[in-house]
């Protein structure tokens, strides 16, 4: 069962004296139960409006089907909102009252016990300051306090939007370090919306990139992201001119890289690598390097949701 389905939903923001903005148009998105997904798009792609719709907080326009634990939303949002556990801006505590304390007041209404508490303050990492002030966190700590809250009901969707937004870098690890460690050990699926290309790639395992409202890409991280080969080809040889007269022969598209080097040669175009290997061996020469090149990820990222124009 997947943990999250949405079928071409729309999403236009009316406001009297305004011209409509079209948030989301027509969004796919598939979230498979487990693992940590990544929800990837720059700012304004519409991630906040998603996940509003998702918890029922913004209606959507007409048409479209979600669902959310395999539930409609939002007729089907009480039966399933226990079981999902969110982060969407950063959460309002009691600025006078302890970590500690405003957890339990938000474990009163979840109906979450005092020991769940307790393992949410260790989970974050945050039970040596549980007793200090909240207006005394850092931001890292108040933002990993958030996460601590909607952990309390052991949800089984966590929807964490930008979490790292404001931290400084120490920050993000803390709060890196922890979404990796609640997709590894626990039965929680976790949705981590970003613009940040490289938080997604070192947390998450699938992602989805949103682009002006829409889908433009899905699937493994690996694929997505670090997959886009351009069919360029690295080659190592022991004489990179030999080599490269071999494989001009063999009618490879051949240039030296850079920096030419002797030994180090790229060759463009190449379906299959393994042409290089036979061509190369079949005259004697052996490779010590062949390496698909990849597209960096911030020119795949800007090529997959730039403006067409
Ligand atoms: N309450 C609102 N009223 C009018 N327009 C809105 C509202 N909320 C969002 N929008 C517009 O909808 C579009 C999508 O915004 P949204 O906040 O969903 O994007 P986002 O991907 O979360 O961006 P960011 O990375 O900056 O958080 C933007 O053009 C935004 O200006
Ligand atoms: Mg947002």
């Amino acid at each position: 069962m997947p943990a999250v389905q949405m079928v071409a939903v729309s999403k236009t923001y009316r406001r009297r004296g305004r011209p409509p903005q079209k948030a989301l148009d027509g969004l796919d998105l598939l979230v498979e139960s487990g693992g940590v997904h990544g929800f990837l798009g720059p700012n304004g792609s519409g991630k906040t409006t998603t996940i509003r719709v998702l918890l029922g907080l913004v209606r959507p326009d007409h048409g479209g089907d979600i669902r959310l634990l395999d539930q409609p939303v939002p007729a089907g949002l009480p039966e399933v909102i226990g079981s999902v556990g969110a982060l969407v801006e950063t959460p309002l505590f009691f600025p006078n009252f302890s970590g500690r304390r405003n957890l339990r007041l938000l474990a009163e209404t979840a109906g979450a016990s005092r020991a769940r508490v307790e393992e949410c303050l260790e989970i974050v990492d945050l039970t040596d300051r549980a007793n200090d002030r909240f207006k005394g966190y850092s931001l890292g700590m108040k933002q990993r306090l958030g996460i601590a809250a909607a952990l309390l009901k052991a949800p089984r969707l966590l929807i964490l939007d930008e979490p790292s937004n404001g931290l400084d870098p120490a920050g993000i690890r803390d709060v890196r370090e922890l979404i990796r460690r609640l997709g590894r050990d626990s039965d929680t699926t976790v949705l981590l919306s970003s613009h940040l290309l490289a938080e997604i790639q070192q947390v998450c395992d699938t992602v989805t990139i949103l682009a002006r409202g829409k889908r433009v890409a899905s699937g493994a991280v690996a694929d997505v992201l670090a997959g886009r080969s351009e069919g360029e080809i690295r080659v190592r040889v022991p004489d990179a001119g030999l080599a490269a007269t071999i494989l001009a022969a063999a009618g490879f598209s051949v240039s030296p890289p850079e920096v030419p080097d002797g030994r180090t040669l790229l060759v463009h175009d190449v379906a299959m690598p393994g042409e290089i290997t036979r061509a190369l061996a079949a005259q004697g020469t052996y490779l010590e390097e062949l390496t698909p090149l990849t597209a960096d990820l911030e020119t795949a990222f800007l090529a997959i949701t730039g403006d067409p124009a």
